[in-house]
């Protein structure tokens, strides 16, 4: 027998630590805003951005140079005490480095120690089995032991390398502290062996291409989506375990339309958020990841059409039933939780 039984799973994994959660707190997660939190500018602006944003990730891993670790992680906790993060419901999370590095352990468990009451999840980079949530969730009920938490602290692992991804299903299994797993395309290229310099979306040699033309004309041709595999896979094993599947990181800062594209597929396929990396990709993932007014409307038509989510109806000439219900269910939800914290978007579902 290699699992655990029923009972022990949610046992808090060490005498004095929090007992893990048995739901996930529903949350609003649209957009991890990435933060370098050695830099002091940056670092100034948190208190205005919080709440302009559903979470703030306070990034110790890659982009932060080794010769800045330590201002990185001494910047986070500054970071989790510049806000009231639990009193006003932004998210504060901190990516750590992962775990066969030199800083991984004194990033745990200063951030636990020391933060560790505003700290909602913590980011574990390059997961590439249960084997990595188990040592982590060890160590984090050890700490939230010593500190005297009172609230389980999450974790958010990143699908990275191909070991990781031909074991996501047990990863998203590992622990009740899962709460959700992003898309890493940049590792994940490298892992793989994917020829690409780009971080995310498209690529312009990756395409379809038309049958040859009897006139010999031009054949039309599209790029695809290189990552809609592994998205889909991401979101089953994140799904079944009842967790929340996000995209990651898009890279090119500057084109906007392509990161707005590369979002919404993520969306249509179940993830519930994505990273930003610049202040101009907030508004694309609050636009992308908050459901379509139109939308929202055709799915309260049909929840009001069949009360009791069963039966036939139709509604504009489509077919409506229990299935559709729930579809219209799924955002319909979605849509009360988003309008829970912005009114302009309230407004727009309620008319
Ligand atoms: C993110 O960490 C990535 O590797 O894409
Ligand atoms: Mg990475």
């Amino acid at each position: 027998m290699s699992q655990k039984t029923p009972r022990s799973f949610f046992k808090p994994l060490s005498i004095g630590a929090p007992e893990p959660y048995r739901e996930l707190p529903v949350k609003l997660e649209r957009m991890i805003h990435f933060v370098p939190p050695h830099l002091d500018k940056v670092r100034a602006k948190v208190p205005d951005m919080a709440p302009t944003v559903d979470v703030i990730l306070a990034n110790l891993e890659d982009a932060i140079p080794a010769d800045a670790k330590d201002a990185a992680r001494a910047g986070a906790i500054e970071m989790a005490n510049m806000y009231d993060w639990q009193g006003k419901g932004t998210g504060f999370w901190s990516r750590v480095n992962c775990l066969n590095s030199p800083w991984f352990q004194d990033d745990v468990s200063e951030l636990v120690l020391k933060a560790g009451h505003q700290l909602d999840v913590i980011m574990l980079p390059k997961v590439e089995g249960p084997w990595d949530i188990h040592f982590a969730d060890q160590y984090v009920a050890q700490l939230e032991a010593k500190a005297g938490l009172t609230r389980p602290i999450l974790f958010h692992a990143i699908l990275e390398t191909a070991e990781g991804v031909a074991r996501v299903e047990e990863i998203a299994l590992a622990s009740p502290r899962m709460q959700g797993i992003s898309l890493g395309p940049a590792d994940l290229a490298a892992s793989r062996k994917m020829k690409t310099t780009r971080v995310g979306g498209g690529h312009p040699f990756y395409r379809v291409i038309e049958d040859p033309k009897e006139d010999g004309s031009a054949r039309l041709s599209a790029q695809q989506d290189p990552w809609h595999y592994t998205i889909a896979r991401l979101v089953d094993a994140c799904r079944m375990a009842g967790i929340n599947a996000f995209y990651g990181p898009f890279g090119d800062i500057g084109d906007l339309e392509a990161c707005e594209q590369q979002f919404r597929n993520a969306f249509l396929l179940g993830c519930a958020g994505t990273w930003s990396l610049h202040p101009s990709q907030i508004a694309v993932a609050k636009r992308v990841f908050s459901p379509d007014p139109e939308e929202v409307k055709f799915a309260r038509k049909i929840l009001a059409a069949m009360p009791d989510g069963s039966g036939v109806a139709m509604i504009d000439g489509k077919m409506q039933d229990d299935a559709t219900w729930k579809q219209a269910k799924v955002i319909s939800d979605l849509a009360d939780l988003v309008a829970s914290k912005d009114p302009d978007l309230a407004a727009a579902y309620a008319g």
